[in-house]
């Protein structure tokens, strides 16, 4: 494995990017520079946190009981999910939401962009463990960009000679004052799969509030969605391309209970899911000697 010190040296940027070994052994890349901080996990490519200068308090949530450990996904920040999201359509024993937010991936790239955000490039390791689950000869790639937006990139390109189909998202995880404080909009006549109490089609009307376990697939959508919080005053816009489905979710108290990771005193009522996903019927086919990325930008505004 290159050392956190062998990174430092090859990708490192004076005063906006450095990588560190954390207790649990796993390295995490920081970057600090004029726009905005941010950290993310090498294991995984798991953007932690992300507050630009102008946010006195974080845009991205990350668990206070969030826990880095070898080969476990950490609880909150942006989890990769792929090459499937949600459960693996016919093997049980295959981790929900793919393995990749729980296997190493390597820096290939770094470098500050014209606008003075620092960008980090990661590639996903294959390893025996990954050909058995996914035997497709493919390379998946996520670019950051950090500064006063948050970008994120993820490229999946079909390097073998038959056409493959896979889901994916980037399960972002939005920090909020209160869940019963906040509405997201955008998504006012989507078709969504409701998933909690069974899978049902419904249709949206108006803007999404929250009283409960809210677990959806929104489909044939390329809409930006805005997280609008009243207690904060700021609007969160999620702006993306390459992907047609938005899962919005928040797991309500006792499922959070059950999860044990969400972070004591109500953790859970600081977050919501708005995730940008291809699932369900908008599983994504990439043929051979093709590449299909998933663009989202994040930003903040206070009203
Ligand atoms: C969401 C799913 O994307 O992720 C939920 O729609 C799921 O059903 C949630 O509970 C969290 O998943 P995990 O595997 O990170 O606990």
């Amino acid at each position: 494995m290159t050392t956190a010190q062998q990174l430092n040296t090859q990708f490192g940027i004076k005063d906006q990017l450095s990588f560190r070994e954390d207790a649990s052994g796993l390295i995490v890349a920081d970057i600090h520079n004029a726009q905005a901080t941010a950290s993310l996990c090498l294991q995984g490519a798991h953007l932690m946190t992300w507050q630009p200068k102008s946010q006195a308090v974080p845009v991205v949530w990350l668990s206070r009981d969030a826990k880095l450990a070898q080969g476990k996904s950490i609880r909150g920040g942006a989890p990769v999910c792929w090459p499937w999201f949600g459960a693996h359509a016919t093997e049980a024993s295959f981790p929900g939401h793919g393995y990749a937010r729980t296997v190493p991936w390597r820096v290939i790239a770094s470098g500050t962009e014209p606008n003075g955000a620092t960008r980090l490039t990661l590639r996903l390791e294959e390893s025996d463990k990954t050909r058995a689950q996914w035997p497709h000869a493919s390379q998946l790639d996520l670019t950051v960009t950090i500064g006063e937006m948050l970008r994120m990139e993820l490229t999946t390109e079909n390097t073998g000679t038959t056409d493959f189909v896979i889901g994916e998202a980037l399960h972002t995880y939005l920090h909020i004052s209160d869940i019963g404080a906040v509405r997201v909009t955008g998504l006012d006549g989507c078709e969504y799969w409701d998933k909690v109490g069974g899978s049902v089609l419904k249709e949206q009307a108006g803007a999404i509030s929250f009283a409960s376990e809210t677990d959806r697939v929104y489909i044939n959508t390329t809409a930006t969605c805005v997280i609008e919080d009243d207690k904060l005053k700021r609007r969160i816009h999620i702006t993306k391309s390459g992907s047609l489905s938005t899962v919005v979710w928040t797991p309500w108290i006792e499922k959070a209970n059950k999860m044990g990771d969400m972070g004591q005193s109500d953790g859970w009522r600081e977050m919501v899911c708005v995730e940008s996903v291809n699932a369900i019927e908008n599983v994504v086919t990439v043929a051979a000697g093709t590449a299909h990325s998933l663009v989202v930008e994040y930003h903040a505004e206070l009203m």
